[in-house]
């Protein structure tokens, strides 16, 4: 079924122009050659499913299609590119609050960028730039797990899905223009500052990981420490066992929780 978001979607550029595929290798991947060719901000790439859809780390995504969202934002930054990397935090806020008006439910984020649910992933953001001579160009691509009850075995303890966790069905169209809006008002806020520092309070009430202890992935050792918020940059600041205070940066370390996924 095609989407028909547009009407739904109260936006001024954000999913302007809005491509449709029933299926795509990924969306991300159409969108980063899309923006090498010409000026695609605002532009969304939607896809009923995916046969080549990409996670972080190369792995690959599940995109059964029918059933979820796949969704890849193009942006073009007024601000200098080392500061689009805050994009993600943005755009995992903006899924969020997305998800609590359109379900109900009380998706949190895992930073610094998965969205949780009854301690499952029911989202991911793979944010990928490319350049078009001088100009970059951010791809922020978002697969929601909305109607799956199903995965493969190796995702079967972690993954989860928003009908699983609410018993409904979920209506795609309503929640992909939902997180179009948001992110809309939130980019605007992000460009004021070229940073998280409008955006921190409401970040930091949806991250799942505050005030919990965390394992921190450093190549140098883990370590355990809690995690006390978000630095403006986005990176996640966590209190040692010692009182000291570091800032983790997403490239760097990732962060499991003591118990589980989250
Ligand atoms: C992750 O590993 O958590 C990130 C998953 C990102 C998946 C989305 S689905 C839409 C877009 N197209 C892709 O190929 N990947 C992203």
């Amino acid at each position: 079924m095609k989407y028909k978001i547009l009407d739904q979607a109260d936006t001024v550029w954000a999913g302007k122009p809005l491509i449709w595929f029933p299926l795509v290798d990924s969306t991300n991947e159409y969108g980063k050659k899309l923006g090498m060719e010409k000026t695609v901000h605002g532009t969304l790439i939607l896809a009923d499913g995916q046969s080549g859809g990409k996670g972080r780390r190369g792995r690959s995504w599940e995109s059964p299609a029918g059933q979820n969202i796949y969704m890849s934002l193009c942006v073009e930054p007024e601000f200098p590119v080392e500061h689009a990397a805050g994009l993600t935090l943005v755009m995992a806020l903006a899924a969020a609050e997305a998800i609590r008006e359109v379900t109900g439910a009380e998706a949190g984020i895992k930073w610094p960028n998965d969205l949780v649910l009854h301690g499952r992933k029911i989202c991911g953001i793979l944010t990928e730039l490319c350049f078009r001579d001088e100009q970059p160009v951010v791809v922020i691509g978002v697969g929601i797990n909305g109607n799956s009850t199903e995965f493969p075995e190796e995702l079967r303890q972690t993954a989860g899905s928003l009908k699983l966790a609410t018993g409904k069905e979920i209506c795609r169209e309503m929640l992909v223009a939902a997180v179009l809006h948001k992110f809309e008002a939130f980019y605007e806020k992000y460009k004021e500052t070229e940073d998280m520092t409008l955006l921190k309070a409401s970040y930091e009430s949806c991250l799942v990981n505050r005030g919990r202890e965390v394992c921190v992935l450093d190549p140098k050792g883990s370590y355990r420490a809690v995690a006390e918020g978000i630095a403006k940059n986005g990176s996640l600041i966590v209190v040692c066992k010692d009182g000291s205070r570091q800032e983790i940066s997403s490239g760097e370390v990732s962060v499991r929780g003591i118990c589980g996924y989250v």
